[in-house]
């Protein structure tokens, strides 16, 4: 409490931040905390702009004032304004009406890409701003791969079917787990399911999956998807090189499998839902029709 009165009394006076000291009487580390806050909440609010609000068309639709409450707005910086403004929609993913909320109407839900892109903006949100129920965030890249290894689930790892990865074919040159069966060049692959996703879960291996991003200032901002499964399938070999790798194409249900488990124990961490494994309505659940077009 103390705490945040203290940070709320000094974004009043800073200007530059090298204003902060004299302002606050702070010391060198508060500064820096505060500083950290203040870029925490653009970074937030930059989530939103950019990735969060071009997903949100049908929502905007009715809530920038055609029906229901007017809690968006068409414009991305108005919307944020005014979802800000409306009380309890900024919260910790778990607690927030913009993905909890059940409409009365049920043809109304939150689509699997919105809850997605909404769960990692509402986490960014609930940390900058200390909410109830946020999730620290990791200081460096070592505390990153720790947090993700430990939300790596495998029910998750499981209903991907991680475990068919290992035994994908090259072109030439035999299966995955043929050589990667102990880890080669760092990427462990083989015919247990589980032995690969426990040492999956552990470093160096754990960065075939995730990798850190560095913000522009250069300092630790978070883990995205490294891809390299996907991505060494299309490492080129110059034509007079020896030993180059195997080339192979993955199978797209084995890059959508990478990708899913990636992208949900991504959200899981966000949310605080690692536990609990699959948050993410699946996929082209129940029947399709391609008929009436929704
Ligand atoms: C077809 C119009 C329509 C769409 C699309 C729509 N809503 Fe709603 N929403 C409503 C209406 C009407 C209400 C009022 C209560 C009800 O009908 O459930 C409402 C209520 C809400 C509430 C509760 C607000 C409050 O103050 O009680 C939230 C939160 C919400 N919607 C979020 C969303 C989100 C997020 C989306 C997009 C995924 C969305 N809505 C899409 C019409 C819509
Ligand atoms: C014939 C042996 C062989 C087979 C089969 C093989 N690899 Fe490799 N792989 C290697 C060797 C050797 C290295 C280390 C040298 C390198 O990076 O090319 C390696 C490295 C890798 C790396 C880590 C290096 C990086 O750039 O991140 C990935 C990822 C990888 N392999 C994926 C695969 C996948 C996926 C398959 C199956 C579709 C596969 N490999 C099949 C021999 C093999």
């Amino acid at each position: 409490m103390r705490a945040r009165a203290f940070l709320g009394s000094c974004f009043a006076v800073v200007l530059g931040w090298g204003a902060l000291a004299t302002a606050c009487g702070g010391t060198a580390s508060d500064d820096e905390a505060a500083a950290q806050r203040e870029r925490d909440r653009q970074q937030a609010k930059d989530y939103y702009v950019q990735r969060v609000h071009p997903t949100l068309t049908n929502c905007v639709g009715c809530h920038g004032g055609t029906a229901g409450p007017r809690i968006m707005a068409a414009a991305a910086e108005e919307s944020y304004a005014t979802i800000e403004r409306t009380a309890g929609l900024i919260a910790a993913p778990r607690n927030s009406p913009l993905i909890q909320y059940q409409h009365k109407d049920p043809a109304i839900a939150v689509g699997a890409d919105q809850r997605n892109v909404l769960t990692q903006w509402l986490s960014l949100e609930a940390t900058a701003r200390g909410l109830e129920g946020a999730i620290e965030k990791p200081k460096t890249v070592t505390d990153a791969y720790k947090q993700f290894a430990e939300c790596m689930n495998f029910d998750v790892w499981t209903f991907y079917r991680m475990g068919d990865l290992p035994f994908t074919q090259t072109d030439r040159e035999g299966p995955c787990l043929g050589c990667h069966s102990t880890g080669q060049g760092s990427a462990w692959l083989s015919a247990g399911a589980r032995e690969t996703f426990d040492k999956t879960r552990s470093f160096p291996y754990i960065q075939k999956l995730v990798v850190g991003k560095l913000d522009e200032r250069g300092s630790f901002e978070g883990l995205v998807a490294s891809g390299r499964f996907i991505e060494k399938a299309n490492e080129q070999c110059p034509k007079e090189a020896v030993g180059c790798h195997p080339t192979y194409g993955l199978p797209p249900n084995i890059t959508n499998a990478i990708e899913g488990f990636v992208d949900t124990t991504l959200q899981n961490l966000a949310g605080g839902t690692c536990n609990s494994g699959i948050v993410v309505p699946q996929r082209e659940a129940g029947p399709t029709d391609g008929g009436d077009g929704g």
